[in-house]
């Protein structure tokens, strides 16, 4: 399951209700659930309400319960950890005053509205991480990834459209890649080896659907290099279509290179049993493209897929699949964005 926010959790507390929700899919075969984005606890990592955390008793007590459900389902879970960087803006909870956090001051390219860290900033935010992901192993959580994708803190680092530091943080693909592989070395140092890290990244922001990090598999090994060298245990490559190829002379896609040049296991995710792309919410489901999927992990091109909006409609669409009963299938519409199916 594709981590996605659901935006259900007041105060940062997941309810009984995002237990269970997480809980029917692990009893109907969802072999491994990524949970929704979960803030990291640093003072500007929130943008968006009712988005749940790890920062009170009451949050982590909360996620220990829907751990449970999904272990008691035999499913494996692992948390997201998130920073919404610069999408907060000033007047947001939990305190108003603290502006978006980015690298430069920069959210779209050209425009500098938001804070532009300090040294001090940055590790403040890698020691957020690293505690967060140490009480996600205390509490049962089988592993963490890192979102480093659509825009938010450590794509608005890996990206040069947003990006013009000219310190170690900054100008070089390395360099800009120094804040992923920081974080992901300061988690590494607060957890046992057998709990899983991850990094999610992509290709497209939120603010432009076309932009890239890499316009070639060589860029791409610059990107992902330093990360995979601290210790990762999977790559998530984020894209939008999933069938779509990543770069000039070659039918793969981005989580194809992705598997070759990091020899690590790599998730695909994008429209999987969808008509239309990611950002159409009003797409229909119809498990058009399952076939091409099902080939593509044969061939060992990428080893898992990530399936999001498909599975927010129906919580047994693993089962349906599996048995052939797709006319079964309970189409995605915009309703399941603010229903608990
Ligand atoms: C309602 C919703 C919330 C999402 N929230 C997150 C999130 O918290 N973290 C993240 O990395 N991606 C998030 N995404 C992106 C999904 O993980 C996934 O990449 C995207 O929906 C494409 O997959 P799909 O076509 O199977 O839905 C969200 C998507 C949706 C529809």
């Amino acid at each position: 399951m594709a981590p996605m926010t659901r935006n259900q959790s007041p105060g940062g507390i997941p309810t009984e209700e995002v237990a269970q929700y997480y809980k029917r899919r692990a009893e109907a075969e969802v072999g491994l659930i990524i949970t929704e984005g979960i803030e990291v606890s640093h003072k500007a990592s929130s943008a968006y309400p009712n988005v749940p955390r790890l920062d009170s008793q009451k949050a982590v007590d909360a996620w220990k319960k829907v751990i449970f459900g999904i272990k008691e389902a035999e499913g494996a879970v692992i948390a997201q950890l998130w920073h919404c960087g610069g999408f907060r803006k000033i007047g947001m909870e939990p305190d108003p005053n603290i502006p978006g956090y980015t690298a430069s001051g920069i959210v779209r390219p050209g425009k500098k509205v938001a804070h532009a860290m300090t040294i001090d900033d940055i590790r403040q935010t890698i020691d957020a991480y690293a505690s967060d992901a140490r009480i996600c192993e205390e509490i049962g959580f089988d592993g963490v990834e890192i979102h480093g994708a659509h825009g938010y803190l450590i794509d608005n680092f890996f990206w040069n459209g947003t990006n013009i530091r000219n310190d170690d943080y900054g100008g070089s693909i390395k360099n800009r890649s120094r804040l992923a592989a920081e974080i992901i070395k300061a988690i590494r140092s607060k957890v046992s080896s057998e709990f899983i890290v991850g990094l999610r990244f992509s290709q497209w922001k939120q603010q432009d659907y076309a932009a890239k990090l890499a316009h070639n598999p060589d860029e791409l090994k610059d990107v992902i290099e330093s990360p995979v060298e601290e210790g990762l245990d999977f790559l998530h490559s984020s894209m939008r279509r999933f069938w779509e190829s990543e770069f000039k002379e070659s039918d793969e896609n981005l989580a194809y290179w992705t598997k070759k040049i990091s020899g690590l296991p790599t998730i695909s995710v994008g429209s999987v049993g969808l008509d239309s792309e990611f950002i159409d919410m009003s797409a229909s489901a119809s498990p058009t493209n399952i076939n091409k999927v099902i080939d593509d992990i044969n061939k060992e091109k990428y080893d898992l897929v990530a399936v999001g909006r498909a599975l927010l409609a129906d919580y047994e669409w693993v089962l349906k699949i599996k048995d052939q009963r797709l006319d079964e299938i309970n189409p995605y519409t915009k309703e399941a964005l603010y229903k608990l199916y």
